[in-house]
């Protein structure tokens, strides 16, 4: 069985347990063997019927008490060795199920439309879109908290490259402030318009400059936007928030680092194969355009983007000094970079 034959991934990973699929591509049911920490836990084969799949591909397996402790559970097939996507997981940076109160925002806002919310969050149910934008809102309110000693009203706060609001209609609906938004995609601004008439929402251009005056916000953050953003794009961007932040102001701007680039290797992302963390750290910054056969209409400016923080402390602190990087701090991958204007 060739290692391209088999495709397979860790949906669920506590301590308590661990769950996936596993398939080959003639429908072969594949053995799968399970690390903790590096030690040998057990080997199994999918035995669970999954309708997504229309295989039996799914397996579960409950872990002994004594596994509590472990950091890092690994997934790989017994014939080729190749780790399953997602694997290995580390259980550090596991995903907690907001709780019923914390996305009672939900009921207080119509959500985007199916489509719009699977371009961003993956799976396409509202509960992804739901989970994710809470977790991330959390994350962004806590460093502005941090920051600024409290979540103040009179805080004017931008979201840049807010799409269909994962983050912007949480955090909105949970902390009192002036918020705005602005998008490159007309779509998206139109929906926010409607469902929250009362955040300023622009739709803006590919290129600096944004419609906003110089100093014009006190915080300015952006998620999955220098993901994809290539050089030429990455730097003036930059510079531009640095424009309309005020003096004392805060970005939060999130990035993909090495974790993300171990990712993109084991998916077999196109351009990605050949690259992993240790490239990353080697080359500071990577980045390969989509394909236009893969997304019609998208240039080389607009790909997926990898930076290593010590790149970011050296090359972004000549624009804004970089006060730190929280690694993996976005939905356990991306990194959110903590930045002031002097
Ligand atoms: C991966 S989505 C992330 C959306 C949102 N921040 C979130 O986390 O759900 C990337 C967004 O960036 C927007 N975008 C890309 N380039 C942009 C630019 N130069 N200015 C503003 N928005 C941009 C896209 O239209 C898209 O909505």
């Amino acid at each position: 069985m060739g290692a391209k034959e088999l495709r397979g991934h860790i949906d669920i990973c506590t301590p308590d347990q661990i769950a996936g699929w596993a398939l080959g591509d003639n429908g072969q049911i594949p053995e799968i063997v399970i690390e903790a920490d590096s030690k040998y836990i057990c080997s199994l084969r999918p035995d669970i019927f999954r309708t997504d799949l229309n295989a039996v591909a799914g397996f579960r397996h409950r872990f002994a008490p004594t596994l509590t402790n472990a950091v890092s559970i690994r997934a790989y097939f017994a014939d080729t060795g190749k780790d399953l996507a997602n694997s290995p997981f580390d259980l550090k940076y596991r995903l907690e199920t907001p709780s019923e109160k914390d996305v009672a925002w939900r009921r207080a806002v119509e959500l985007p439309p199916a489509s719009e919310m699977k371009l961003v969050a993956g799976s396409g149910s509202a509960d992804s879109f739901v989970n994710q934008g809470t977790r991330m809102a959390r994350v962004v309110a806590g460093e502005i908290v941090d920051f600024f000693g409290e979540f103040r009203k009179d805080l004017r706060i931008l979201d840049f490259g807010c799409g269909v609001g994962r983050v912007l209609l949480p955090i909105s609906r949970t902390h009192a402030a002036r918020w705005f938004a602005c998008d490159v995609n007309e779509g998206a601004i139109a929906y926010l318009k409607s469902a929250v008439p009362e955040i300023q929402s622009a739709r803006t251009n590919f290129t600096p400059p944004l419609p906003f005056e110089d100093n014009a916000f006190d915080c300015v953050y952006s998620i999955s936007i220098w993901t994809h953003l290539s050089m030429d794009m990455q730097l003036p961007w930059l510079a531009e928030i640095r424009r309309i932040l005020r003096p004392g102001g805060l970005a939060l701007i999130s990035t993909s680092g090495g974790h993300v680039v171990d990712v993109r290797q084991r998916r077999g992302d196109m351009g990605w194969g050949e690259l992993n963390s240790e490239s990353l750290v080697k080359a500071g910054y990577l980045y390969r355009p989509y394909s236009s056969e893969a997304l019609p209409g998208i240039d080389g400016s607009y790909g997926l983007a990898a930076h290593d923080p010590n790149f970011i402390q050296r090359v972004w602190s000549q624009i804004m000094p970089v006060l730190t990087t929280r690694v993996r701090a976005i939905e356990a991958m991306q990194d959110l970079n903590v930045l002031t204007k002097v």
